[in-house]
C-alpha cells in the first residue's frame, strides 16, 4: 500500500529552519562599540581553543549578514534561529544600551522578515559580558535581573517582529563545560559553582520570561539539549548511575521548569556542594512557557563509576557504532526516545527540535567537497527518528539543522564542521554541500522526500 505525500510528510505548518550562534558565527566582537564577552577572553587565553583559533573572524556574518540571508532563502528556509550577543546590545552587560550594536539585529530581522523566513531569537548562547563575569557572573543572584533587564531591551526593540524567543541555550552546557570542567568560558572547575550557576541560570530564565509576559506577545521558550540515559547493564548500580546521569544532565533543567521541583537525586549527588533553593526561587523558576526547544546529537550509556566525584557514573564508549568527528555515536533511537519521553513526563508541551546535525570532515576548500554522504544520512535518520516520535502523538513543531554554516565550534575551534553549507576561512566563500540539496528539497517537500 502506498501512501499519499499528505501522509508521508510531516504535520502541515511544520516550520523548517537552521541554527548558528552569535560567538559561533558573527565575527567583529569588539565592532561599533560592542563590550567584550567571556568567550572573547577564553578564546584569547592560550590553551584553551585548539590551534588558538578565535571568533574574531568567524564566519564574518556580521558584515556578511545580507548575502547570508539570501543563501537561506535560496535553500528554502523558513526560519532562522540566531542568538544575539548580550555585550553588543549591553557592553557592560548592565545600563547603557548600545545602538548600533542593537541595529545590526534589527537589520538581519529585516533581512529575514523581508525574505519570509522567520527569526528565531536565543538571548543567551554563552556569550556572556565579560564586565559581568567580573562581577561573578552567573554565580552571583543578581544575574537573573540584569538578564531580565537585558531581555527587556531586546523585547522593546523587536519584540513585535519576533516570533520565536529562546531564553537560554543549554543551561546543562554552561554549568557543566564553564563552571564544572573548564572547557568551556569562564572554565572554571568547581562543583559548588557548577550548581550554583545552574540556579542561577534558571533564576534568570524565569526572570525573563517574566519580563518577556510583561512586554511582549509572541512566545517564549527554553532550549536544553537532551540526551537519553540506558544503563550499560541491568546491575542495580548501573541503572541506579544510569538514573542519576539523567536527572544531572536532563532533569535538572525541565523538572524544574516544569514540574516545579529539582530531582532529588542531586543534592543527594552534590552533597555539600548543592546550593540552598528557597520556595521563592522555585516559583521564578516555573513560569509557564509556551514551547521547549531541545537540542539532540547523541545518546549516553552509562554505567557506575565509584571513583567519580561529584558525579559517580560514566559514559560507556560503543565500540563499532558510527561516530561522528566530535566522537559522538550516531543513534538516531535516541531522538525519538527523547521526544516521547519528554510527552510521558512532562505532558503536552509543543517541541521544536532547535539543534540538531553532525560534524564530519570536510575539507577547507569547497572544490574538494565529497559527497556528503555520512551527513545526509544522519539527518535522514534523525528526520525519520522525528517523524516517528510524531506518529507516536508528540507534537512536535519544527526542526532546524545545526548549522547553517561551518563555524566556531567552541573549544574544537575551527576543526570540526557541522554546516549544510561549506565555509572556506580563507575567502570566506560559502558552498552549499549535498546535505544543503538534500534538505532544502526535504523542506520543499514537507518531509516527503525522506521516503522516496
Ligand atoms: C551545541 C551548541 C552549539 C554547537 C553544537 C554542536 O551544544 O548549542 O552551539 O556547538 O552543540
Amino acid at each position: 500500500m502506498s501512501e499519499g505525500p499528505a501522509q508521508v510528510g510531516f504535520p502541515a505548518g511544520f516550520l523548517w529552519g537552521a541554527a548558528t550562534a552569535a560567538y559561533q558565527v558573527e565575527g567583529s566582537p569588539l565592532a561599533d562599540g560592542a563590550g567584550e564577552s567571556i568567550w572573547h577572553r577564553f578564546s584569547h587565553t592560550a590553551g584553551m581553543v585548539r590551534d588558538g583559533d578565535t571568533g574574531d573572524v568567524a564566519c564574518d556574518h556580521y558584515r556578511l549578514v545580507e548575502s547570508d540571508v539570501r543563501l537561506m532563502r535560496s535553500l528554502g528556509l523558513q526560519a532562522y534561529r540566531f542568538s544575539i550577543a548580550w555585550g553588543r546590545v549591553m557592553p557592560a552587560g548592565t545600563g547603557a544600551v548600545n545602538q548600533r550594536g542593537l541595529d545590526f539585529y534589527r537589520r538581519l530581522v529585516d533581512l529575514l522578515l523581508e525574505n519570509g523566513i522567520q527569526p528565531c531569537a536565543t538571548l543567551y548562547h554563552w556569550d556572556l559580558p565579560a564586565a559581568l563575569d567580573d562581577r561573578g557572573g552567573w554565580l552571583k543572584r543578581d544575574v537573573a535581573e540584569w538578564f531580565a533587564d537585558y531581555a527587556a531591551v531586546m523585547l522593546r526593540a523587536l519584540g513585535d517582529r519576533v516570533p520565536m524567543w529562546a531564553t537560554l541555550n543549554e543551561p546543562w552546557v554552561v554549568a557543566d563545560g564553564g563552571y564544572l570542567n573548564g572547557v568551556l568560558a569562564p572554565g572554571h572547575r568547581s562543583a559548588a559553582e557548577a550548581a550554583l550557576a545552574s540556579l542561577n541560570l534558571m533564576r534568570a530564565h524565569g526572570a525573563a520570561v517574566l519580563a518577556h509576559r510583561a512586554l511582549c506577545r509572541q512566545r517564549v521558550g527554553l532550549v536544553v539539549n537532551l540526551e537519553p540515559k540506558y544503563p550499560a547493564s541491568q546491575a542495580p548500580e548501573d541503572l541506579a548511575a544510569t538514573a542519576r546521569s539523567d536527572a544531572y544532565m536532563n532533569r535538572q533543567y525541565l523538572d524544574p521548569v516544569l514540574l516545579g521541583s529539582f530531582p532529588a537525586e542531586l543534592p543527594a549527588l552534590f552533597g555539600d556542594a548543592w546550593p540552598a533553593v528557597t520556595a521563592a526561587d522555585l516559583a521564578l523558576i516555573r513560569q509557564p512557557i509556551d514551547f521547549l526547544g531541545i537540542n539532540y546529537y547523541t545518546r549516553g550509556v552509562m554505567r557506575h563509576d565509584p571513583a567519580g566525584r561529584p558525579l559517580d557514573f560514566t559514559r560507556v564508549p560503543q565500540a563499532g557504532a558510527e561516530h561522528t568527528e566530535l566522537d559522538w555515536e550516531v543513534y538516531p533511537q535516541g531522538l525519538t526516545d527523547t521526544l516521547v519521553g519528554v510527552k510521558q513526563r512532562y505532558g503536552d508541551i509543543p517541541l521544536y527540535i532547535t539543534e540538531n546535525g553532525a560534524a564530519f570532515a570536510d575539507p577547507p576548500r569547497a572544490e574538494e567537497l565529497g559527497p556528503d554522504t555520512r551527513r545526509v544520512d544522519y539527518l535522514r535518520r534523525h528526520l525519520l527518528a522525528a517523524r516517528a516520535a510524531i506518529a507516536a502523538g508528540v507534537d512536535l513543531r519544527g526542526y532546524f539543522v545545526w548549522s547553517l554554516l561551518d563555524n566556531f565550534e567552541w573549544s574544537h575551534g575551527y576543526s570540526k564542521r557541522f554546516g549544510i553549507v561549506h565555509v572556506d576561512y580563507a575567502t570566506q566563500s560559502r558552498t552549499p554541500k549535498a546535505s544543503a540539496a538534500f534538505y532544502a528539497e526535504v523542506i520543499r517537500s514537507n518531509g516527503a522526500s525522506l521516503l522516496s
